[in-house]
């Protein structure tokens, strides 16, 4: 038999039963649109055209600048005095990336150096220089609360960057959300227009710690109910220190793949309380003076998914949901082969069933002239 070029450059197709039943019909259709709109909101409501990643954080920068005018809180009333401090006094360390430390409560001391020692250099801990703080010290500040602290203003700048997107931006450029520590309701929406109303020049945005504070649900006043605390003597958030953790989470807007929006998740850390011991050498006369701060930590964690538009990340969503498609013909199929009263009739259709005897195909005898026909009219 000579070699037919026919079977190798054919074209071969699938040969299809179309099956006329409006129940089925109907059936499918409904599936096919459930499924449609699956898909499109897939892709287009939560951005699967997006390339995404987690962004890499740049830097944050948190600065504190004390209102124009004070009252004196209530709270300066109580046995505990006040201080009032400066920005400057009551940030510390004044360059903290990531973090910021707001102090509520201080105390300061100074250690005078025994005569003719350096604490810094010592021989064995036996040494009498060996720094101990001890009775001997002369106050310079009694435990006191900062005044007003509440109303003091801090300003946040942050950035991100891509690896692999060619993103990198700062929050000067993007609209940003507050949020309540419940993750969901708005304290606050910052957009260009509302961060140079205050300032026209600023970048950031600018909080008052009572904002930051409400929306963490943390209260200052409140009993602290860290291990540390003085419980029987109602010791507060103001005395022993908070932490309160912020997730800056940041995501492309939908249908505008070049533009970014951050949200502030604040939440206060319960029980977690908070420390920062200052130390200060004096060189001249070699005392220490000891700054005992209790304050506001606020840790700041940069994390979501950015992602730029991507035509090879669109069609693998479009294949994967695709192949979803195909879900609703099975279904189909069954109904029609299990289910409905016509079901042989289906089975007929759909299957051709050559039968076998001695391992040679019999074709039957109608079929036998026609394919004899088609042979000759090859040849
Ligand atoms: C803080 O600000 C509020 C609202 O402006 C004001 O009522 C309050 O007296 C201020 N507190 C202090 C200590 O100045
Ligand atoms: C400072 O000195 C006083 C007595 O003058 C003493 O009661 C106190 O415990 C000392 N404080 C520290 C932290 O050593
Ligand atoms: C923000 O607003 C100021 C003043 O309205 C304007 O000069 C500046 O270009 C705006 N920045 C952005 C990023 O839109
Ligand atoms: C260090 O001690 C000397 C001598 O007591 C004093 O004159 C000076 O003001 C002190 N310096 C600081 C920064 O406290
Ligand atoms: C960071 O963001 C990703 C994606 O939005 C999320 O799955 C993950 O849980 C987040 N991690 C933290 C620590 O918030």
């Amino acid at each position: 038999m000579a070699f037919d070029w026919r079977s190798l450059f054919g074209y071969q197709t699938f040969k299809m039963v179309r099956v006329k039943d409006l129940r089925l019909g109907v059936i499918f259709r409904i599936f096919q649109l459930i499924i449609l709109i699956y898909i499109l909101f897939e892709i287009i409501y939560n951005q699967r055209y997006l390339k995404t990643e987690a962004p890499v954080p740049g830097a944050i920068r948190v600065t504190l600048q004390a209102p124009n005018d004070l009252d004196i809180p209530s709270y300066c009333n109580g046995a505990t005095p006040c201080t009032f401090w400066g920005a400057n006094e009551i940030q510390y360390p004044s360059d903290s990336a990531g973090y910021a430390f707001f102090t509520t409560r201080a105390t300061a001391r100074n250690y005078p150096n025994p005569p003719g020692c350096n604490s810094l250099r010592t021989t064995s801990p036996s040494d009498p220089c060996f720094f101990k703080p001890s009775n001997n010290n002369v106050t310079i500040l009694p435990t006191s609360y900062i005044g007003g602290i509440e109303n003091y203003t801090m300003m946040i700048e942050h950035s991100i960057r891509g690896e692999a997107t060619s993103i990198a931006i700062r929050n000067g450029l993007m609209d940003g959300t507050l949020f309540y520590s419940d993750g969901k309701t708005v304290y606050k929406k910052i957009t260009n227009a509302s961060r140079t109303q205050d300032n026209p020049r600023a970048d950031g945005d600018i909080f008052t710690i009572q904002d930051l504070l409400t929306a963490s649900g943390a209260n200052l006043d409140a009993p602290s109910t860290a291990p540390g605390a003085d419980k029987a003597a109602g010791e507060t958030y103001r005395s022993s220190g908070i932490v309160i953790a912020i997730v800056i989470n940041y995501q492309n807007v939908r249908f505008k793949t070049d533009q970014l929006v951050y949200s502030y998740l604040p939440r206060v850390i319960d029980g977690n309380e908070y420390k920062v011991t200052e130390n200060i050498l004096n060189s001249t006369d070699g005392s220490i003076t000891i700054i005992d701060r209790h304050g506001i930590r606020f840790v700041f964690q940069q994390n979501g998914s950015i992602g730029v538009f991507d035509f090879v990340s669109l069609l693998t969503s479009l294949v994967a949901s695709i192949a979803l498609l195909k879900v609703a013909e099975l279904i189909v199929e069954i109904i029609m082969l299990r289910f409905l009263p016509e079901k042989e009739v289906y089975e007929d259709v759909k299957f051709d069933e050559t039968t076998y005897r001695r391992g040679e195909v019999e074709v039957n005898k109608a079929d036998e002239k026609k394919y004899q026909k088609r042979d000759e009219e090859q040849n």
